[in-house]
């Protein structure tokens, strides 16, 4: 199964934090969508998750009901402490996450974050292609994808593709040889 990580990155190469004085961009947020959609999954932490249901942004019956963005679509929580949340599958670790919806028949996994999860998937070499959203916002001190928390090292990636998507967002497609 291919795993596809999707992040949005600040102009300073940050790993981008969203809050409500500084929402994600909606063409980044459509395009998410409609990466979800082609994968037919996405998998998330358990605190983005939360905070993409934030009652005062969406219901959680709305994330997952037949009308919304994500409906029919496969959504993996990861969560080592939380067994069951409604709508979705829960998962304890990336690879249960990716054996889950390779059972399932899917071809291509969706990583869409947050931090926590994307970090898992890079340091255990779990990413196949990463898909960058560079948003037209620097930030100050924050949060980064790393291969490895503690020691340096280095990946060489190659370029798959580069484009706008609108908004002054630029999206850069690379692959990662395992
Ligand atoms: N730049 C982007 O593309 C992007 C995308 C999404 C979110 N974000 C940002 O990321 C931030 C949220 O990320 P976060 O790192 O705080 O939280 P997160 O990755 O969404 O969720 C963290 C939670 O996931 C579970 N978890 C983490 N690692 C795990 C593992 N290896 N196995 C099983 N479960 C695991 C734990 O849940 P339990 O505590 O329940 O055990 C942990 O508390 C926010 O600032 C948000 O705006 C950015």
């Amino acid at each position: 199964m291919k795993t596809t990580l999707w992040a949005t990155l600040t102009a300073n190469g940050n790993y981008a934090q969203s809050s409500p004085d500084n929402p994600p961009k909606k063409e980044a947020l459509e395009d998410f969508a409609a990466q979800a959609k082609a994968a037919g999954n996405f998998i998330v932490g358990r605190k983005t998750f939360q905070e993409m249901s934030d009652p005062s942004r969406v219901s959680q019956e709305e994330m997952v009901n037949t009308e919304g963005p994500f409906a029919g679509i496969d959504i993996v929580v990861l969560s080592k402490n939380i067994e069951n949340i409604p709508g979705v599958t829960v998962v304890k670790s990336p690879q249960e996450a990716i054996s889950y919806l390779s059972q399932k028949g899917h071809l291509t996994a969706l990583i869409g974050g947050g931090g926590d999860i994307h970090n898992s998937f890079l340091e255990q070499g779990l990413v196949d292609e990463v898909i960058f959203n560079v948003a037209p916002v620097l930030e100050g001190k924050g949060l980064n994808l790393l291969i490895d928390k503690d020691n340096y090292r280095f990946k060489a990636v190659r370029l798959l593709d580069c484009k706008p998507l609108g908004s002054d967002v630029v999206q850069l497609r690379y692959a990662i040889d395992r």
